[in-house]
């Protein structure tokens, strides 16, 4: 009797410090994986592919501040979304100091995706060029046989080099206005950079690709969306058909709305956004919007999040990075966010939330702990 009462409290004991095997989410927690470890995976994105969902992140080092690459991309498999095991380091840095990828560079918001016709595995992500902070701006591509790596680097650039935005009028192309003579932050520097500012100035060299994030429309055509035009104004550029390059079609979204951690997601006919404001490492209101199209227009929707003001105006105190379609339900989506410990990095937290729709408008609201079924209530 007394074995069995050790035993049992073992098992309670055991079972309280891990996910249940019922499993269920409880938004800023610590995350074990298989191995009992809080999930490295941070600024993430998912794959589902052949019944498994792939998760990768910005793995982070013990005591370590900001974003800096000192191992790479962690990618963690699960199916049933609760269970995460450790499929380990996908994209590995560089030793090389010679590589773009040499350690102590920055790598963000790495995202996955399938390519039907290659076959391969393309991983996308925002990075920034060692010793120069953010100022590169660039986006990185890596490709792969299996879903969790090895991923080889290929290159970082600076898209849609020599190429005007589809969505932008031939009247401000020969525009001359420049940064030195305006003050920022100004009215009129405001104004100019509505006007396309930047994305003159950035012409010839490439556009800037800060926070990113990728989608795949259900034609297979794949988009790359980030924050350009120093931070003011999202990017939603087309990839080629093998998803390794830019097509050079892309659109101007939301100008001069100063919008980061976007995340995309389609829902019947409609295209949702949720994305964050610029305040680095601290929360700020999400934003949504709605459009036809991934190249839009996109029409604000708002803040998404409903809650006590404090909740509202720092999204739960976390910042978008992804939104997950749910397998095998419908109309079922996560929001997914980190919630940054920019002291020590490693210690970020998930935030993940149902998305729930209200009069055709995404709604975020706080759950203490939550898992799938409520899906099945909406
Ligand atoms: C906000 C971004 O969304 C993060 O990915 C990170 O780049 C921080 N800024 C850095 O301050």
């Amino acid at each position: 009797m007394k074995g069995l009462l050790i035993v049992s409290l073992l098992a309670v004991g055991i079972l309280g410090c891990q996910q249940t095997p019922e499993g269920s989410f409880e938004p800023g927690a610590i995350w074990p994986d298989n191995n009992g470890v809080h999930i490295n995976a941070h600024g993430g994105g998912m794959l589902y592919k052949d019944g498994v969902y792939y998760w990768f992140g910005e793995h982070k080092i013990e005591g370590k501040a900001g974003n800096k690459a000192h191992v790479g991309v962690h990618c963690y498999s699960s199916e049933d979304l609760y269970h995460w095991q450790d499929e380990g380091i996908a994209l590995e840095v560089h030793e090389d100091t010679s590589s773009l990828l040499v350690e102590g560079c920055i790598i963000e918001r790495p995202k996955v995706i399938y390519n039907e016709k290659t076959g391969k595995y393309v991983m996308w992500f925002h990075h920034e060029l060692k010793g120069m902070g953010y100022d590169a701006a660039m986006t990185g591509v890596a490709v792969a046989d299996d879903v969790t790596g090895p991923y080889t680097y290929l290159r970082s650039v600076n898209p849609n080099a020599g190429q005007w935005p589809m969505n932008y009028p031939d009247s401000l192309r020969k525009d001359t206005t420049t940064m030195a003579s305006l003050e920022r932050w100004s009215d009129e520097w405001r104004k100019a950079v509505k006007e396309g500012l930047f994305v003159r100035r950035d012409f010839e060299k490439g556009q800037m690709a800060r926070d990113m994030t990728l989608f795949v429309d259900t034609d297979g055509t794949a988009y790359h969306i980030h924050s350009s035009e120093e931070n003011q104004t999202l990017h939603v550029s087309e990839l080629t058909d093998d998803y390794l390059d830019f097509t050079g079609r892309y659109t101007r979204v939301l100008p001069g709305d100063s919008n980061e951690a976007p995340a995309i997601f389609r829902r019947g006919d409609k295209y949702y956004l949720i994305a964050s404001g610029c305040t680095g490492w601290a929360p700020n209101p999400a934003r949504s919007a709605v459009a036809d199209h991934p190249f839009g227009p996109w029409k604000p929707l708002g803040n998404p999040c409903r809650g006590t003001e404090e909740q509202v105006n720092t999204t739960f105190d976390s910042q978008s990075t992804f939104v997950l379609p749910v397998q095998g339900k419908e109309d079922a989506f996560i929001f997914m966010a980190d919630r940054w410990r920019p002291k020590n990095a490693i210690d970020g937290r998930y935030v993940w939330l149902p998305v729930e729709f209200e009069e055709g408008k995404p709604v975020l609201k706080w759950r203490d702990k939550w898992n799938l079924n409520v899906f099945d209530k909406q």
